[in-house]
Protein backbone atom coordinates (compact mmCIF):
# COMPACT_ATOMS: atom_id res chain seq x y z
CA UNK A 1 0.00 0.00 0.00
CA UNK A 2 2.62 2.21 0.93
CA UNK A 3 4.61 1.62 -2.53
CA UNK A 4 1.33 2.06 -4.28
CA UNK A 5 0.91 6.03 -2.37
CA UNK A 6 4.75 6.98 -3.08
CA UNK A 7 4.29 5.58 -6.83
CA UNK A 8 0.91 7.78 -6.82
CA UNK A 9 2.73 10.74 -5.33
CA UNK A 10 5.61 10.87 -7.77
CA UNK A 11 3.36 10.18 -10.84
CA UNK A 12 1.21 13.25 -9.75
CA UNK A 13 4.44 15.41 -8.94
CA UNK A 14 5.51 14.40 -12.61
CA UNK A 15 2.26 15.50 -13.94
CA UNK A 16 1.76 19.06 -12.17
CA UNK A 17 5.22 19.64 -13.62
CA UNK A 18 4.81 18.51 -17.01
CA UNK A 19 1.33 20.75 -16.62
CA UNK A 20 3.30 23.98 -15.01
CA UNK A 21 5.65 23.76 -18.02
CA UNK A 22 2.91 23.14 -20.53
CA UNK A 23 1.59 26.07 -19.45
CA UNK A 24 4.45 28.43 -18.97
CA UNK A 25 5.07 31.44 -21.46
CA UNK A 26 8.18 31.54 -22.32
CA UNK A 27 9.33 34.70 -23.04
CA UNK A 28 12.94 35.06 -25.80
CA UNK A 29 14.17 38.23 -26.71
CA UNK A 30 16.01 38.72 -29.62
CA UNK A 31 18.48 41.48 -28.78
CA UNK A 32 20.13 40.83 -31.83
CA UNK A 33 18.00 42.05 -34.33
CA UNK A 34 17.19 45.39 -31.63
CA UNK A 35 17.58 48.12 -33.75
CA UNK A 36 14.27 50.76 -33.53
CA UNK A 37 14.55 53.39 -31.37
CA UNK A 38 11.32 53.94 -28.94
CA UNK A 39 11.44 57.85 -29.09
CA UNK A 40 10.58 59.24 -25.94
CA UNK A 41 7.60 61.18 -27.23
CA UNK A 42 5.43 58.06 -27.18
CA UNK A 43 5.51 58.82 -23.85
CA UNK A 44 4.35 62.32 -24.58
CA UNK A 45 1.07 64.18 -22.39
CA UNK A 46 -2.04 66.33 -23.49
CA UNK A 47 -3.58 69.02 -21.47
CA UNK A 48 -6.37 71.05 -22.70
CA UNK A 49 -8.39 74.07 -21.59
CA UNK A 50 -11.09 71.76 -20.27
CA UNK A 51 -12.30 71.32 -16.59
CA UNK A 52 -9.37 71.49 -14.03
CA UNK A 53 -6.63 70.56 -16.86
CA UNK A 54 -4.66 73.81 -16.87
CA UNK A 55 -6.27 76.02 -14.69
CA UNK A 56 -6.29 74.51 -10.97
CA UNK A 57 -4.06 71.79 -12.35
CA UNK A 58 -1.03 73.79 -13.48
CA UNK A 59 -2.31 76.80 -13.21
CA UNK A 60 -3.03 78.54 -9.78
CA UNK A 61 -1.99 81.90 -10.36
CA UNK A 62 0.72 84.60 -9.12
CA UNK A 63 -0.86 85.01 -6.15
CA UNK A 64 -2.43 81.27 -4.92
CA UNK A 65 -1.33 80.03 -1.54
CA UNK A 66 -0.68 77.04 -3.54
CA UNK A 67 3.31 77.34 -3.54
CA UNK A 68 3.78 78.36 -7.31
CA UNK A 69 6.76 79.47 -9.42
CA UNK A 70 5.22 82.00 -11.36
CA UNK A 71 1.51 81.22 -11.20
CA UNK A 72 2.78 77.04 -12.06
CA UNK A 73 2.36 74.78 -9.14
CA UNK A 74 5.07 73.44 -7.71
CA UNK A 75 3.53 70.04 -6.71
CA UNK A 76 2.49 69.51 -10.16
CA UNK A 77 5.65 70.23 -11.87
CA UNK A 78 7.83 68.05 -9.41
CA UNK A 79 6.05 65.05 -10.16
CA UNK A 80 5.89 65.42 -14.08
CA UNK A 81 9.20 66.06 -13.81
CA UNK A 82 9.62 62.33 -11.87
CA UNK A 83 8.36 60.42 -15.24
CA UNK A 84 10.16 63.15 -17.56
CA UNK A 85 7.49 64.37 -19.58
CA UNK A 86 8.92 64.66 -22.62
CA UNK A 87 6.46 67.23 -24.78
CA UNK A 88 3.19 68.47 -24.01
CA UNK A 89 0.48 69.02 -26.26
CA UNK A 90 -1.48 72.05 -25.89
CA UNK A 91 -4.39 73.77 -26.21
CA UNK A 92 -6.60 71.52 -27.39
CA UNK A 93 -8.62 69.53 -28.65
CA UNK A 94 -11.49 70.78 -29.63
CA UNK A 95 -10.43 73.71 -27.70
CA UNK A 96 -7.54 74.45 -30.19
CA UNK A 97 -10.05 75.28 -33.20
CA UNK A 98 -11.90 78.11 -31.17
CA UNK A 99 -8.58 79.46 -29.82
CA UNK A 100 -7.26 82.70 -30.63
CA UNK A 101 -3.81 82.89 -29.44
CA UNK A 102 -4.07 86.93 -29.48
CA UNK A 103 -6.55 86.89 -26.85
CA UNK A 104 -4.30 85.10 -24.96
CA UNK A 105 -0.75 87.73 -24.93
CA UNK A 106 -0.48 91.05 -22.98
CA UNK A 107 -1.33 92.13 -19.80
CA UNK A 108 -3.48 89.56 -18.19
CA UNK A 109 -6.04 91.77 -16.73
CA UNK A 110 -6.74 93.54 -20.39
CA UNK A 111 -7.17 89.60 -22.12
CA UNK A 112 -10.50 89.65 -23.70
CA UNK A 113 -12.47 86.48 -22.47
CA UNK A 114 -14.55 83.87 -24.04
CA UNK A 115 -16.64 80.81 -23.48
CA UNK A 116 -15.22 77.81 -23.76
CA UNK A 117 -18.44 75.88 -25.76
CA UNK A 118 -16.62 72.60 -25.91
CA UNK A 119 -16.39 72.34 -22.00
CA UNK A 120 -18.99 73.30 -19.60
CA UNK A 121 -19.53 76.77 -21.75
CA UNK A 122 -17.59 78.61 -18.56
CA UNK A 123 -15.72 81.70 -19.25
CA UNK A 124 -11.84 81.15 -20.43
CA UNK A 125 -10.47 84.83 -19.09
CA UNK A 126 -6.99 83.90 -21.37
CA UNK A 127 -4.98 84.33 -18.27
CA UNK A 128 -3.24 81.34 -19.53
CA UNK A 129 -2.07 81.95 -22.84
CA UNK A 130 1.17 81.25 -24.77
CA UNK A 131 3.47 82.76 -22.39
CA UNK A 132 2.25 81.07 -19.51
CA UNK A 133 2.28 77.47 -21.52
CA UNK A 134 5.92 78.25 -22.04
CA UNK A 135 6.80 79.17 -18.70
CA UNK A 136 5.32 75.83 -18.04
CA UNK A 137 7.35 73.72 -20.52
CA UNK A 138 10.19 75.15 -19.18
CA UNK A 139 9.43 74.79 -15.62
CA UNK A 140 8.64 70.54 -16.75
CA UNK A 141 11.94 70.72 -19.85
CA UNK A 142 9.67 69.52 -21.90
CA UNK A 143 8.84 70.04 -25.57
CA UNK A 144 5.86 71.99 -26.18
CA UNK A 145 3.41 70.66 -28.94
CA UNK A 146 1.28 73.34 -30.31
CA UNK A 147 -2.07 72.39 -32.11
CA UNK A 148 -2.75 75.66 -34.40
CA UNK A 149 -6.35 76.59 -35.14
CA UNK A 150 -7.84 75.65 -38.86
CA UNK A 151 -11.73 75.07 -38.09
CA UNK A 152 -12.14 78.91 -37.27
CA UNK A 153 -9.15 80.44 -37.33
CA UNK A 154 -6.93 82.13 -40.45
CA UNK A 155 -4.22 81.39 -42.29
CA UNK A 156 -2.96 84.61 -41.14
CA UNK A 157 -3.80 84.32 -37.60
CA UNK A 158 -1.51 80.50 -37.53
CA UNK A 159 0.98 81.88 -39.57
CA UNK A 160 1.48 84.71 -37.36
CA UNK A 161 1.59 82.56 -34.19
CA UNK A 162 4.56 80.64 -35.46
CA UNK A 163 6.36 84.26 -36.24
CA UNK A 164 5.76 85.05 -33.01
CA UNK A 165 7.28 82.22 -31.28
CA UNK A 166 9.83 81.40 -33.30
CA UNK A 167 11.24 84.21 -35.53
CA UNK A 168 14.60 85.92 -34.16
CA UNK A 169 14.58 88.78 -36.36
CA UNK A 170 12.76 92.22 -36.58
CA UNK A 171 9.23 91.41 -37.21
CA UNK A 172 5.70 92.52 -36.47
CA UNK A 173 5.42 89.25 -34.17
CA UNK A 174 9.03 89.08 -32.84
CA UNK A 175 8.91 92.28 -31.58
CA UNK A 176 5.20 92.29 -30.17
CA UNK A 177 7.12 89.23 -28.19
CA UNK A 178 9.80 91.88 -27.28
CA UNK A 179 7.08 93.89 -25.89
CA UNK A 180 5.48 91.36 -24.19
CA UNK A 181 8.69 90.24 -22.46
CA UNK A 182 10.32 87.78 -24.14
CA UNK A 183 12.92 88.48 -26.30
CA UNK A 184 14.21 85.24 -27.37
CA UNK A 185 12.26 82.87 -29.51
CA UNK A 186 11.05 80.09 -28.33
CA UNK A 187 12.40 77.84 -30.80
CA UNK A 188 8.96 75.45 -30.87
CA UNK A 189 9.15 72.56 -32.81
CA UNK A 190 5.90 70.33 -32.82
CA UNK A 191 2.64 72.06 -34.81
CA UNK A 192 -0.40 70.72 -35.13
CA UNK A 193 -2.40 71.92 -38.02
CA UNK A 194 -5.46 72.12 -36.21
CA UNK A 195 -7.32 68.89 -34.95
CA UNK A 196 -10.24 66.93 -35.42
CA UNK A 197 -11.38 68.77 -38.69
CA UNK A 198 -13.50 65.57 -39.04
CA UNK A 199 -15.84 66.89 -36.15
CA UNK A 200 -15.51 70.14 -33.37
CA UNK A 201 -12.21 71.05 -35.99
CA UNK A 202 -14.52 72.32 -38.29
CA UNK A 203 -16.70 68.79 -39.72
CA UNK A 204 -14.61 68.80 -42.63
CA UNK A 205 -14.48 65.97 -45.54
CA UNK A 206 -10.59 64.81 -45.64
CA UNK A 207 -10.37 65.68 -48.99
CA UNK A 208 -11.31 69.72 -48.00
CA UNK A 209 -8.98 69.06 -45.01
CA UNK A 210 -6.11 68.49 -46.82
CA UNK A 211 -6.44 71.18 -49.50
CA UNK A 212 -6.81 73.58 -45.73
CA UNK A 213 -3.77 71.39 -44.49
CA UNK A 214 -1.85 72.15 -48.07
CA UNK A 215 -2.32 76.19 -47.31
CA UNK A 216 -2.04 76.87 -43.57
CA UNK A 217 1.08 74.23 -43.20
CA UNK A 218 2.36 76.55 -46.44
CA UNK A 219 2.58 79.87 -44.18
CA UNK A 220 3.37 78.06 -41.00
CA UNK A 221 7.08 78.86 -41.89
CA UNK A 222 10.27 77.72 -40.32
CA UNK A 223 13.04 80.46 -38.85
CA UNK A 224 16.57 80.19 -38.87
CA UNK A 225 17.44 76.33 -37.68
CA UNK A 226 14.33 75.36 -35.98
CA UNK A 227 12.49 73.15 -38.40
CA UNK A 228 9.02 73.15 -37.60
CA UNK A 229 7.86 69.32 -37.51
CA UNK A 230 4.25 70.01 -38.73
CA UNK A 231 1.18 67.37 -37.85
CA UNK A 232 -1.58 66.81 -39.84
CA UNK A 233 -4.94 66.27 -38.48
CA UNK A 234 -5.37 62.40 -38.42
CA UNK A 235 -8.18 60.25 -38.38
CA UNK A 236 -10.67 59.70 -35.45
CA UNK A 237 -10.59 55.43 -34.61
CA UNK A 238 -11.23 53.33 -37.64
CA UNK A 239 -11.85 56.40 -40.34
CA UNK A 240 -9.44 54.75 -42.88
CA UNK A 241 -10.86 56.81 -45.63
CA UNK A 242 -9.22 60.01 -43.83
CA UNK A 243 -5.33 58.70 -43.62
CA UNK A 244 -5.65 57.54 -47.07
CA UNK A 245 -6.40 60.69 -48.39
CA UNK A 246 -4.31 62.65 -46.23
CA UNK A 247 -1.48 59.94 -47.43
CA UNK A 248 -2.68 60.84 -51.31
CA UNK A 249 -3.18 64.43 -51.25
CA UNK A 250 -0.91 65.96 -49.17
CA UNK A 251 3.19 66.31 -50.31
CA UNK A 252 5.11 64.43 -47.96
CA UNK A 253 7.61 67.09 -47.36
CA UNK A 254 5.15 69.23 -46.14
CA UNK A 255 3.92 67.42 -42.86
CA UNK A 256 6.14 65.25 -40.66
CA UNK A 257 3.37 63.09 -39.05
CA UNK A 258 -0.33 62.42 -38.92
CA UNK A 259 -2.07 62.38 -36.28
CA UNK A 260 -4.83 59.62 -34.83
CA UNK A 261 -7.25 59.69 -32.08
CA UNK A 262 -8.78 56.92 -30.44
CA UNK A 263 -10.03 56.25 -26.97
CA UNK A 264 -11.43 52.95 -25.01
CA UNK A 265 -14.99 54.10 -24.26
CA UNK A 266 -18.42 52.93 -25.51
CA UNK A 267 -20.38 56.11 -26.34
CA UNK A 268 -23.51 53.93 -25.95
CA UNK A 269 -22.75 53.40 -22.33
CA UNK A 270 -19.41 54.66 -21.35
CA UNK A 271 -19.81 52.98 -17.61
CA UNK A 272 -18.43 54.37 -14.21
CA UNK A 273 -14.71 54.48 -13.69
CA UNK A 274 -14.87 52.78 -10.35
CA UNK A 275 -18.10 50.80 -9.82
CA UNK A 276 -17.27 48.28 -12.48
CA UNK A 277 -16.71 43.86 -11.75
CA UNK A 278 -14.80 41.21 -13.61
CA UNK A 279 -17.39 41.27 -16.91
CA UNK A 280 -16.29 45.12 -17.51
CA UNK A 281 -12.95 45.10 -16.44
CA UNK A 282 -12.78 42.68 -19.33
CA UNK A 283 -14.69 44.32 -21.71
CA UNK A 284 -12.73 47.79 -21.10
CA UNK A 285 -9.27 45.84 -21.69
CA UNK A 286 -10.94 44.20 -24.70
CA UNK A 287 -12.32 47.74 -26.03
CA UNK A 288 -8.48 48.73 -25.29
CA UNK A 289 -6.93 45.96 -27.10
CA UNK A 290 -9.04 46.80 -30.44
CA UNK A 291 -6.82 49.61 -30.75
CA UNK A 292 -3.92 47.07 -31.92
CA UNK A 293 -5.93 46.78 -35.23
CA UNK A 294 -6.62 50.13 -35.78
CA UNK A 295 -2.96 51.47 -35.55
CA UNK A 296 -2.30 48.12 -37.87
CA UNK A 297 -4.64 49.45 -40.52
CA UNK A 298 -3.63 53.50 -40.55
CA UNK A 299 0.06 52.09 -40.30
CA UNK A 300 -0.53 49.78 -43.40
CA UNK A 301 -2.37 52.75 -45.36
CA UNK A 302 0.94 54.93 -44.43
CA UNK A 303 3.15 51.83 -45.54
CA UNK A 304 1.86 51.94 -49.11
CA UNK A 305 2.01 55.92 -49.86
CA UNK A 306 5.41 55.77 -47.71
CA UNK A 307 7.21 52.57 -47.79
CA UNK A 308 10.08 54.84 -46.38
CA UNK A 309 8.62 55.67 -43.30
CA UNK A 310 9.09 59.00 -43.24
CA UNK A 311 5.56 60.45 -41.95
CA UNK A 312 5.46 59.22 -38.87
CA UNK A 313 1.81 58.20 -36.96
CA UNK A 314 1.50 60.80 -33.69
CA UNK A 315 -0.92 58.56 -31.17
CA UNK A 316 -1.71 62.05 -29.88
CA UNK A 317 -5.12 61.63 -27.97
CA UNK A 318 -6.04 58.24 -26.28
CA UNK A 319 -7.25 56.65 -23.00
CA UNK A 320 -10.10 55.45 -21.06
CA UNK A 321 -13.46 57.87 -21.33
CA UNK A 322 -16.16 57.29 -18.77
CA UNK A 323 -19.04 58.43 -17.24
CA UNK A 324 -18.05 61.70 -15.38
CA UNK A 325 -18.12 61.27 -11.47
CA UNK A 326 -21.43 61.62 -9.65
CA UNK A 327 -21.81 65.36 -8.76
CA UNK A 328 -19.24 66.86 -11.22
CA UNK A 329 -19.35 68.93 -14.26
CA UNK A 330 -20.23 66.57 -17.49
CA UNK A 331 -18.76 69.24 -19.34
CA UNK A 332 -15.49 68.97 -17.69
CA UNK A 333 -14.47 65.35 -18.03
CA UNK A 334 -13.51 64.09 -14.78
CA UNK A 335 -13.29 60.29 -14.18
CA UNK A 336 -11.57 58.11 -11.41
CA UNK A 337 -8.31 56.07 -12.28
CA UNK A 338 -8.04 52.58 -11.38
CA UNK A 339 -5.68 49.75 -11.76
CA UNK A 340 -8.46 48.68 -14.69
CA UNK A 341 -6.70 52.11 -16.47
CA UNK A 342 -3.04 51.38 -15.31
CA UNK A 343 -3.25 48.36 -17.33
CA UNK A 344 -5.20 50.44 -20.38
CA UNK A 345 -2.08 52.37 -20.58
CA UNK A 346 0.33 49.96 -19.73
CA UNK A 347 -0.86 47.51 -22.55
CA UNK A 348 -1.25 50.86 -24.80
CA UNK A 349 2.50 51.60 -24.16
CA UNK A 350 3.63 47.98 -25.28
CA UNK A 351 2.21 47.97 -28.31
CA UNK A 352 3.17 51.56 -29.39
CA UNK A 353 6.80 50.64 -28.78
CA UNK A 354 6.70 47.48 -30.96
CA UNK A 355 5.24 49.70 -33.28
CA UNK A 356 8.02 52.56 -32.98
CA UNK A 357 9.41 52.42 -36.78
CA UNK A 358 6.12 54.42 -38.03
CA UNK A 359 4.88 55.88 -34.28
CA UNK A 360 6.95 58.40 -32.97
CA UNK A 361 4.82 60.36 -30.45
CA UNK A 362 1.54 59.77 -28.60
CA UNK A 363 -0.52 61.67 -25.69
CA UNK A 364 -2.28 60.14 -23.49
CA UNK A 365 -5.59 62.36 -22.16
CA UNK A 366 -5.20 64.42 -20.10
CA UNK A 367 -2.75 64.89 -17.63
CA UNK A 368 -4.67 66.49 -14.46
CA UNK A 369 -8.29 66.38 -13.59
CA UNK A 370 -9.33 65.12 -16.95
CA UNK A 371 -9.88 61.74 -17.90
CA UNK A 372 -7.06 59.45 -18.04
CA UNK A 373 -5.41 61.26 -15.87
CA UNK A 374 -1.64 61.00 -14.36
CA UNK A 375 -2.53 63.34 -11.45
CA UNK A 376 -5.46 64.60 -9.75
CA UNK A 377 -5.54 68.16 -7.96
CA UNK A 378 -7.95 69.49 -5.17
CA UNK A 379 -7.34 73.02 -4.57
CA UNK A 380 -3.92 72.63 -2.10
CA UNK A 381 -4.13 68.64 -2.51
CA UNK A 382 -2.57 66.49 -4.88
CA UNK A 383 -2.68 62.65 -5.58
CA UNK A 384 -0.96 60.54 -8.15
CA UNK A 385 -3.20 57.94 -10.22
CA UNK A 386 -2.51 54.44 -11.18
CA UNK A 387 -1.89 55.62 -14.45
CA UNK A 388 1.29 57.85 -13.00
CA UNK A 389 3.17 54.92 -11.68
CA UNK A 390 3.10 53.32 -15.16
CA UNK A 391 4.58 56.17 -16.54
CA UNK A 392 7.12 56.55 -13.73
CA UNK A 393 8.10 52.29 -14.60
CA UNK A 394 8.15 52.49 -18.43
CA UNK A 395 10.62 56.09 -18.32
CA UNK A 396 13.10 52.86 -18.56
CA UNK A 397 11.64 53.00 -22.41
CA UNK A 398 12.63 56.48 -23.42
CA UNK A 399 14.99 56.36 -26.51
CA UNK A 400 15.52 52.93 -25.89
CA UNK A 401 16.45 50.19 -28.66
CA UNK A 402 13.14 48.28 -28.66
CA UNK A 403 13.96 44.46 -28.68
CA UNK A 404 11.75 41.93 -30.50
CA UNK A 405 10.16 39.09 -28.25
CA UNK A 406 8.69 36.59 -28.92
CA UNK A 407 5.88 34.39 -27.18
CA UNK A 408 2.55 32.96 -27.12
CA UNK A 409 0.29 34.84 -24.93
CA UNK A 410 -1.89 32.29 -22.37
CA UNK A 411 -5.66 33.20 -22.64
CA UNK A 412 -7.86 35.40 -20.17
CA UNK A 413 -11.02 33.32 -20.44
CA UNK A 414 -14.24 35.25 -19.66
CA UNK A 415 -17.41 33.36 -20.28
CA UNK A 416 -17.01 32.60 -24.44
CA UNK A 417 -14.98 35.34 -24.55
CA UNK A 418 -11.08 35.46 -25.02
CA UNK A 419 -8.05 37.79 -25.20
CA UNK A 420 -4.66 37.41 -24.74
CA UNK A 421 -4.06 37.73 -21.32
CA UNK A 422 -0.31 38.60 -20.99
CA UNK A 423 1.42 41.58 -23.24
CA UNK A 424 5.67 42.11 -22.83
CA UNK A 425 8.05 44.96 -24.62
CA UNK A 426 11.81 44.88 -24.24
CA UNK A 427 14.22 47.56 -24.87
CA UNK A 428 17.89 48.17 -24.19
CA UNK A 429 19.15 51.18 -22.84
CA UNK A 430 22.62 53.36 -23.71
CA UNK A 431 23.91 51.74 -20.96
CA UNK A 432 23.59 48.16 -22.01
CA UNK A 433 20.40 47.37 -19.50
CA UNK A 434 17.32 45.65 -20.68
CA UNK A 435 14.28 46.72 -19.50
CA UNK A 436 10.88 44.38 -19.91
CA UNK A 437 7.65 45.39 -19.17
CA UNK A 438 5.19 42.41 -18.82
CA UNK A 439 1.25 42.91 -18.17
CA UNK A 440 -1.33 40.42 -17.05
CA UNK A 441 -4.44 41.63 -17.58
CA UNK A 442 -6.47 38.72 -16.32
CA UNK A 443 -8.14 39.52 -13.28
CA UNK A 444 -7.78 36.25 -11.10
CA UNK A 445 -5.32 34.14 -12.99
CA UNK A 446 -1.50 34.20 -12.40
CA UNK A 447 0.30 33.27 -15.10
CA UNK A 448 3.66 31.57 -15.25
CA UNK A 449 6.59 33.02 -17.49
CA UNK A 450 10.39 31.95 -18.32
CA UNK A 451 12.16 34.75 -19.96
CA UNK A 452 15.28 34.32 -21.74
CA UNK A 453 17.31 37.06 -22.67
CA UNK A 454 19.57 35.58 -24.32
CA UNK A 455 22.46 36.18 -22.62
CA UNK A 456 22.20 36.47 -18.47
CA UNK A 457 25.01 35.75 -16.86
CA UNK A 458 25.05 34.50 -13.38
CA UNK A 459 26.65 37.99 -12.17
CA UNK A 460 23.91 39.60 -13.72
CA UNK A 461 21.94 41.83 -11.63
CA UNK A 462 18.00 41.85 -11.67
CA UNK A 463 16.05 44.26 -10.30
CA UNK A 464 11.96 44.13 -10.80
CA UNK A 465 9.04 45.92 -9.68
CA UNK A 466 5.48 45.15 -9.80
CA UNK A 467 2.18 47.75 -9.68
CA UNK A 468 -0.98 45.42 -8.56
CA UNK A 469 -3.92 46.22 -6.38
CA UNK A 470 -5.99 44.62 -3.82
CA UNK A 471 -9.23 45.18 -5.73
CA UNK A 472 -9.44 45.18 -9.70
CA UNK A 473 -11.04 48.69 -8.93
CA UNK A 474 -8.73 49.87 -6.26
CA UNK A 475 -7.88 53.92 -6.64
CA UNK A 476 -5.69 56.43 -5.02
CA UNK A 477 -7.46 59.19 -3.21
CA UNK A 478 -6.15 62.21 -1.37
CA UNK A 479 -6.40 60.35 2.17
CA UNK A 480 -5.20 56.87 1.12
CA UNK A 481 -2.83 58.32 -1.81
CA UNK A 482 -0.90 54.82 -1.68
CA UNK A 483 -3.59 52.01 -2.35
CA UNK A 484 -2.05 51.74 -5.97
CA UNK A 485 1.77 52.08 -6.01
CA UNK A 486 4.67 50.59 -7.44
CA UNK A 487 6.68 48.02 -5.08
CA UNK A 488 9.33 45.93 -5.08
CA UNK A 489 8.77 42.50 -6.37
CA UNK A 490 11.22 39.63 -5.51
CA UNK A 491 9.21 36.28 -6.56
CA UNK A 492 11.52 34.97 -9.32
CA UNK A 493 14.15 32.92 -10.05
CA UNK A 494 16.87 32.80 -12.27
CA UNK A 495 17.75 29.22 -13.34
CA UNK A 496 20.12 28.08 -16.64
CA UNK A 497 19.96 31.61 -17.77
CA UNK A 498 16.55 32.18 -17.62
CA UNK A 499 14.52 34.39 -15.27
CA UNK A 500 11.50 32.15 -13.83
CA UNK A 501 8.11 34.20 -12.28
CA UNK A 502 4.72 34.11 -12.08
CA UNK A 503 2.99 37.43 -13.03
CA UNK A 504 0.10 37.95 -10.67
CA UNK A 505 -3.69 38.53 -11.79
CA UNK A 506 -3.89 42.25 -12.62
CA UNK A 507 -0.30 43.37 -12.87
CA UNK A 508 2.19 44.66 -14.34
CA UNK A 509 6.05 43.93 -14.11
CA UNK A 510 8.82 45.99 -15.28
CA UNK A 511 12.19 44.14 -14.66
CA UNK A 512 15.84 45.61 -15.35
CA UNK A 513 18.81 42.96 -16.15
CA UNK A 514 22.35 44.44 -16.18
CA UNK A 515 25.35 43.01 -16.96
CA UNK A 516 28.13 42.92 -14.85
CA UNK A 517 31.54 43.26 -16.44
CA UNK A 518 33.45 40.01 -15.72
CA UNK A 519 36.28 40.07 -14.19
O1 LIG B 1 -9.79 64.90 -24.93
C1 LIG B 1 -11.10 65.39 -24.99
C2 LIG B 1 -11.54 65.66 -26.41
O2 LIG B 1 -11.59 64.46 -27.13
C3 LIG B 1 -10.64 66.52 -27.25
O3 LIG B 1 -10.87 67.87 -27.03
C4 LIG B 1 -11.01 66.14 -28.64
O4 LIG B 1 -9.95 66.30 -29.55
C5 LIG B 1 -11.44 64.69 -28.51
O5 LIG B 1 -12.65 64.47 -29.12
Amino acid sequence: MKKYLLISAILLAIASLTFAQKNTTRIELSTDEASETISRHIYGHFSEHLGNCIYGGYWVGYDAPIPNTNGIRNDVVTALRKIGIPNLRWPGGCFADEYHWMDGIGDPAERPKMVNTHWGGVTEDNSFGTHEFLELCNQLDTEPVICGNVGSGTVKEMSQWVEYLNFGGISPMADLRRVNGQDEPWGVKYWGVGNENWGCGGNMTAEFYADQYRRYATYARSYGENRLYKIAGGAGGADYHWTETLMKNIPHHMMQGISLHHYTVDWSNKGSATQFGDSLHFEVLRRCLEVEEVIDRHIAIMDKYDPEKKVALVFDEWGTWYEVEPGTNPGFLFQQNTMRDALVAALTLNYLNEKCDRVKMANIAQTINVLQALIFTDGPEMVLTPTYHVYEMYKVHHDATMIPVDFESPVYRYGDRELDAVSVSASQDKNGRIHLSVVNIDHDTKHPVVINTGELGEDDAVNCRILQSDEINSYNTFGRPDEVVPEPFSKYKIKDGEIRMDIPASSIVVLEISHQEEG
